[in-house]
């Protein structure tokens, strides 16, 4: 929808334009090595940002902003299959025509960013939409944030200034809830906080055991009931991705949540829940949805599928004045497509059991255990996830072997990436315009880099 100028001229501009911008952009179907006389491009563009911004990257990339479907070109004219979408914000594919759309009708706006005291109607239109989607939950307020990790900071400000003084946070080994000062003391991974104070204080307990399911929920009991007699009263919150995304997408099933839920609603606790990456990835909108836990939950964090972030919270978190405030709501174009996006997933044939998002999960996983089972016997030793969140592990799941791998798989046109440590795994995080042939493609490059690489 055109906020902003419109006429019957910009319309039909707009519509040129948008055949014109697809057109050129399909023209990228297939993998393929990069040109001879442009091959020193990326790696000579990428040495001056890494000279400037004092970091390396993991792969040669450097996108030219050509691509379709799956199908991203680099600007040294190489194109990949790309299935891992940013780690996560490109759902729908590359120039997929809701993006292309999303950019032209915003540029009908007069400024790029919206924000909180000029808000703009794409704000307004994409909350009342992610509301109307939760009304079974007790979610009822969403506010933006900057970050996934800023949703999971306003998160932990909503809770902390209902729970004052009990500060203490419960939280899940393996998580990652992000890189600000506050949840990189809720990530697990002790070596993204060298050298940090702590902000927080957080106490993890173990996770669904994926390598031994029966006893999972005990053990959680058990260790939550462990901190809470180290620690009484002194906690406000349960927090967890129900997937978890760097940990190698490991979940439990809907039984081990629930006991865990009302083990901490009789303890008092709020139950936050991280889905900055599992938003429209799983086989409902949210991945509480998927596992129905919608009478549990009291604030969930979004972000990357959406293009924005934010928290969605109870009326009961709603915070007195003067908590939460900040700048931007998003850009324009963002907040224009993340409306589309729920949109069209939510009206189209994505969710529920028989779903594409149901369809991809068993298509990948049933054939990379396929794999594993035959030509990779021995060399593919694990596959699974939910929805368009899909991994493996490959050889002996460590991980040198398994970044070798990943950056093996770039070499021959399939872009996927690593997570978690002790398994570390092949993650995907699928695009859901996927066809038949491209996934042929793409198992086709894991089976032949796997014979031909893993001991
Ligand atoms: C589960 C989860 N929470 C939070 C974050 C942080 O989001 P952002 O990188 O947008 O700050 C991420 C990012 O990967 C994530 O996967």
């Amino acid at each position: 929808m055109i906020n902003g100028v419109n006429s019957e001229e910009i319309q039909s501009n707009i519509n040129k334009l948008f055949s014109s911008i697809l057109k050129e952009q399909q023209k990228y179907t297939a993998i393929k090595a990069a040109d001879e006389d442009k091959k020193h491009l990326t790696e000579e563009k990428l040495a001056e940002y890494t000279k400037n911004r004092g970091k390396g990257f993991f792969y040669n990339y450097l996108s030219s902003g050509r691509g379709h479907g799956p199908f991203t070109e680099l600007i040294d004219g190489s194109v990949k299959l790309d299935l891992i979408g940013g780690i996560g914000p490109n759902i729908l594919g590359h120039s997929h025509p809701l993006y292309i759309k999303a950019h032209l009708e915003a540029a009908c706006s007069d400024t790029i960013m919206c924000g909180n005291l000029q808000p703009y109607q794409e704000a307004a239109n994409l909350t009342n939409l992610l509301i109307s989607k939760v009304q079974k939950s007790k979610l009822r307020n969403f506010w933006y944030t900057g970050s996934g990790s800023f949703a999971n900071d306003l998160a932990l400000k909503l809770i902390w200034q209902k729970k004052d003084p009990a500060y203490r946070l419960i939280a899940f080994t393996k998580a990652f809830a992000g890189r600000s000062v506050a949840t990189q003391d809720i990530t697990y991974n002790a070596s993204y906080r060298e050298g940090m104070q702590t902000a927080v204080n957080v106490d993890h307990v173990p996770h669904f055991d994926q390598t031994n399911p029966e006893g999972s929920a005990q053990r959680t009991i058990d260790a939550l009931n462990e901190v809470v007699k180290q620690h009484p009263g002194q906690h406000c919150a349960i927090m967890l991705e129900l997937v978890q995304g760097e940990g190698g997408f490991i979940f439990g099933e809907k039984d081990y949540y629930v006991q865990i839920f009302e083990w901490a609603k009789a303890h008092g606790l709020y139950i936050w829940i991280d889905e900055v990456q599992t938003f429209a990835r799983t086989k409902e909108l949210f991945a509480f949805q998927t596992l129905g836990l919608d009478e549990y939950v009291d604030i969930v964090t979004v972000g990357k599928a959406l293009q924005c972030c934010g928290t969605l919270y109870s009326d009961e978190l709603n915070p007195k004045p003067g908590l939460i405030a900040g700048t931007f709501n998003g850009s324009l174009t963002a907040l224009n497509a993340g409306e589309k996006i729920v949109r069209y997933l939510t009206e189209g044939n994505f969710y529920g059991e028989k779903g594409r998002m149901a369809e991809l999960e068993h298509t990948f996983i049933s054939r990379l255990k396929h794999l594993g089972a035959t030509s990779c016997k021995g060399k593919i030793t694990y596959a699974g996830g939910i929805g368009t969140m899909i991994a493996f592990e490959v050889g002996d799941s460590s991980g040198p072997v398994t970044t070798k791998f990943v950056k093996d798989l770039f070499d021959r046109g399939l872009l996927v990436f690593t997570a978690g440590s002790a398994p570390t795994r092949v993650r995907m995080l699928l695009p859901v315009c996927l066809t038949d042939e491209q996934i042929d493609i793409a198992l086709k490059i894991i089976e032949e880099t796997v014979i031909e690489t893993i001991n």
